[in-house]
């Protein structure tokens, strides 16, 4: 039998243009948004300007590729737009772990969105609590009303709740909608909805409304993704390999415990999780906010993941589990070329598939993460893309580039004024060579 070539493997050795040549003829790309990737096709100028204010312009950002998802039983490369050296390196290394391990095991909690009336100046806050709930199905009807069409797209508002808050000498009562926004992000569902039951809220509670919003803490948008690692990929050696998922479960339990570690922690998981948003074109502040969120939902901030290592069976476990409202439609989705060629690599996956990709990810980059960090440390891997990067900003061009990378990672100190005087001893060098 005739074994399938592994086309990742020297994948980042290749040019950008082999390398998009390689997904082309593995269906990752269709000629379109093959063509559009080879030629630089971003956002073009005139739709920036009618989708933010006072434009002058684009910023451009690398987009990368990490191979080696398998997610419930299906087969990803996941597009990543990161300006930091190592993400995409180190969240496909991992991916490839969890993947030969039997990949990652991702489901969707739940999918709804909320949104706020937050009303004050009530004279019988209690009363009030109760009138919403008593009029809970004709408010519902009203925000429906005010957004028919999601209703016939089979989703809409489905449920309201109360709470009352006190500070000082003011009482509030929240009202939260929680709406079905089938594959939309929401925001604009949510807010409209919010709006057209307003002047009911406060004929009901005869309050003053202060604001109508949808929430970023999606809590109703949870999405758990889980994996199982043989040890033996961490390690050839088996001892070793005990050494450093003990040391994983423990990182784990401290990030837990301690903030200053926990938001170091979170960040590492952000890294995979904001590439793919990017990517994606969906907002990625919203899934920021709420991911930090949740990880305080319990009154304690705390590390997202957790790993435990079964000893017995020699496994690695690991969990993740987050809000993640991302949309596979609407916003700018459909109106940047490379988002587009993003959404083509993924092969168009539905909000509820997409959801569980980004949340892998951030599996992925965190396990990347803990092992460097149990073990030789980050700044080994970090140091040669680091040095390209310095390479380049002290004016490196062409083969300089590598030369006075490989320089700086042998020496001591990696910094600027370094990097200025063996550029230089280089050029003197190279022009001798001519
Ligand atoms: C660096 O961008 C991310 C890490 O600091 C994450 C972590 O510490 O877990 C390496």
């Amino acid at each position: 039998m005739k074994t399938k070539k592994n086309i990742w493997l020297g994948f980042h050795n290749k040019s950008r243009s082999e390398r998009i040549k390689i997904l082309k003829e593995n269906s990752f790309l269709n000629d379109e948004f093959s063509e559009n990737l080879l030629n630089n096709v971003t956002l073009p100028c005139d739709i920036a300007e009618k989708i933010s204010e006072n434009n002058i312009g684009t910023l451009a950002l690398p987009l990368g590729i990490a191979p080696n998802f398998l997610i419930n039983g299906e087969k990803y490369t996941v597009p990543m737009v990161i300006e930091e050296p190592s993400v995409i390196a180190a969240c496909s290394y991992a991916a490839k772990m969890i993947s030969s391990s039997g990949g990652f095991y991702a489901e969707i909690l739940n999918r709804k969105m909320t949104g706020q009336v937050i009303l004050y100046n009530i004279e019988n806050i209690e009363k009030a609590f109760e009138n919403v709930l008593n009029y809970k199905e004709i408010i519902l009807n009203t925000a429906n009303e005010a957004y028919p069409s999601i209703v016939k797209r089979g989703g809409g508002a489905e449920d309201i709740r109360a709470e009352i808050f006190y500070d000082d000498n003011t009482s509030f009562l929240s009202v939260y909608l929680t709406v079905d926004v089938k594959e939309a992000m929401g925001a604009n569902i949510i807010n409209s909805m919010l709006e057209g039951i307003k002047s009911l809220l406060e004929k009901i509670t005869g309050g003053i409304c202060l604001m109508t919003i949808l929430s970023n803490y999606a809590d109703k948008s949870l999405v758990t993704s889980s994996c199982e690692i043989d040890i033996k990929f961490l390690s050839n050696d088996i001892n070793v390999a005990v050494n450093i998922a003990k040391k994983i479960e423990l990182a784990s339990k401290f990030a837990k415990i301690d903030i200053y570690r926990a938001a170091t922690h979170n960040k590492g998981i952000f890294n995979g999780i904001d590439a793919v948003v990017i990517a994606v074109g969906n907002d990625w502040r919203a899934i920021e906010a709420g991911g930090h969120a949740y990880a305080a939902s319990s009154g304690k901030y705390k590390g997202l993941t957790t790993w435990t290592f079964d000893e017995k069976n020699l496994k690695l476990k690991g969990m993740l589990t987050l809000p993640m409202p991302i949309a596979s439609v609407g916003g700018s989705i459909g109106l940047n070329p490379s988002v587009k060629a993003a959404f083509n690599i993924l092969k168009n996956p539905d909000a509820k598939t997409l959801a569980c990709i980004i949340v892998s990810v951030g599996l992925a980059q965190n396990l990347a993460a803990l092992k460097a960090l149990v073990t030789k440390g980050i700044q080994k891997g970090h140091m040669k893309l680091q040095a390209k990067s310095l390479a380049l900003s002290v004016g490196a061009i062409g083969s300089e580039v590598e030369i006075l990378a490989q320089k700086l990672t042998e020496a001591k100190h990696i910094n600027l004024e370094n990097a200025k005087k063996l550029l230089k001893e280089i050029r003197k060098k190279l022009r001798k060579i001519e």
